[in-house]
């Protein structure tokens, strides 16, 4: 392990450093926890001591754990051939990389590469928005999206953001983002014995299609699966139902995988798990396992080919750029990622310990009155605390981030919604790395059980 003085870095975090999601009011009377060391599942902090991760880096991204040799050999060697050129040019890598990623996602055809989800979705909604300008007289440029969703940090990316603790601050947003409602099939609307409560959701959207006027609608971007918003699992026939209204209306279909794609619920992306052909797919944590900083925004042929206009004026072709989408480093790591990925069976592993994982949390169902569902799919689950079962009343926050707290105390890593609704911050949240054990899932749920001995609605 690198040396370091720990009192320095404690007083220069607190002295230089300003944290995401973090009242540093607290550090004046707490210190940071500052991570020193990752091997595997675990990371090490500043005093030596050591935590399972059982959020991947606390934000689903690390997904084949710490220290995996593979991907920083594949990184440091393409370092040394060529660190970067902008992306009007070709790299080795990008190519292998991009062929690579098209071929575990039939159906789509051209990579664009960026840093972040939210530039990754940038980008999709630039498509849709220079698709409505060169094909649809500007005329289809609204883009919906779910309530409890989330695309991404930036103005644009937020004016999409169904979560609206997340946005209350930020307005005014970009004009043309309108919202549909979630698909929580634990608070549904529906009588609990209706047929086809999937289609039902679905239909909330084409509703709001046709209250905008569908020659206004350009896209609709979704997630697979919620997941900061709860990790919501959307009910049978839900996304094929989407799928279908798409195509009714021509309305190109963004499925964002920044969470679910590379691996989390078992397929390579979470929309696999359904019967649906996106017009465009985008990912970025997953794909280097946060061993680089890489997005990627996907389309089919056919949304590229409207970029193909043989006039040689500005129309002919996307007047995007993103300096560091031509950084090496990403493609590198994401090609390593997936080639790792085929060697050691990740996805059956993901298939394999999502079910275990999932066994253990319903008994904790049967144990502890407080979760009122547990939900998920692969190695990404939520539990949702509740005062009653009942009624389903939300606990408020500090209670699930007591738990959380209680898991930190046994040095377990676990998540939870955060301050992303009004009312509904009340989900745990696991996404142990890919590669994880049926040894330390049994560890994760040790902490829980005991997290919720002490923890009451
Ligand atoms: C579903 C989803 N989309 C987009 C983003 C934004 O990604 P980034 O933080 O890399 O910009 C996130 C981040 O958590 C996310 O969960």
């Amino acid at each position: 392990m690198a040396e370091f003085n720990k009192a320095e870095l404690i007083a220069n975090d607190k002295k230089y450093v300003w944290h995401h999601l973090t009242n540093h009011k607290v550090f004046e009377s707490q210190d940071p926890v500052i991570f020193v060391k990752g091997e595997g599942m675990y990371v090490t902090d500043v005093n030596g001591d050591k935590y399972l991760d059982a959020v991947s880096g606390g934000v689903w991204t690390v997904n084949l754990g710490y220290g995996c040799k593979p991907l920083v050999d594949a990184i440091s060697s393409q370092l040394m051939e060529l660190c970067y050129f902008a992306n009007g040019y070709g790299n080795i890598p990008t190519i292998e990389f991009s062929k690579k990623l098209i071929g575990k996602m039939p159906g789509m055809s051209r990579v664009y590469l960026s840093n972040s989800g939210s530039e990754a979705n940038e980008k999709a909604f630039k498509i849709v928005r220079q698709i409505s300008k060169t094909k649809h007289n500007g005329k289809k440029e609204k883009i919906l999206y779910r309530n409890r969703d989330y695309h991404g940090t930036t103005i644009t990316t937020l004016s999409a953001c169904g979560q609206e603790e997340r946005r209350d601050q930020y307005g005014p947003y970009t004009p043309g983002f309108v919202e549909f409602a979630a698909c929580s099939e634990y608070r549904s609307p529906y009588p609990a014995d209706a047929p086809n409560v999937g289609e039902l959701f679905a239909l909330e959207m084409e509703k709001v299609i046709q209250k905008e006027d569908p020659g206004t609608v350009g896209a609709v971007i979704i997630e697979p699966i919620t997941a900061g918003g709860g990790v919501i699992v959307p009910p049978a026939g839900y996304l094929e139902k989407i799928s279908e209204i798409c195509k009714k209306y021509r309305l190109l279909l963004i499925i964002d995988e920044v969470v679910c794609g590379l691996g989390r619920t078992g397929k390579w992306f979470g929309y696999q798990n359904f019967d649906v052909k996106p017009d465009i797919v985008t990912m970025a944590k997953g794909v280097a396992a946060g061993y680089a900083a890489i997005s990627c925004t996907v389309t089919t042929e056919e949304v590229f080919q409207d970029f193909i206009v043989d006039t040689g004026d500005r129309e002919g072709y996307f007047r995007d750029i993103s300096t560091f989408g031509g950084c090496t480093a990403g493609p590198a790591a994401g090609l390593a990622n997936l080639k790792y990925m085929e060697e050691h069976n990740v996805l059956d592993n993901v298939l394999k310990m999502g079910d275990y994982l999932m066994d253990g949390l319903k008994k904790l169902e049967k144990k502890y009155e407080i979760i009122g569902d547990v939900r998920g799919k692969g190695l990404f689950c939520g539990l949702e605390l509740v005062k009653d079962r009942a009624t389903k009343e939300p606990v408020p926050e500090s209670v699930a981030g007591a738990v959380v707290a209680e898991c930190m105390k046994q040095h377990v890593i676990i998540g939870k919604t955060s301050r992303c609704f009004h009312k509904y911050n009340n989900t745990l949240c696991l996404a142990p790395a890919l590669i994880t054990t049926e040894a330390e899932l049994d560890k994760i749920l040790q902490a829980l059980d005991k997290a919720f001995q002490v923890v009451k609605a």
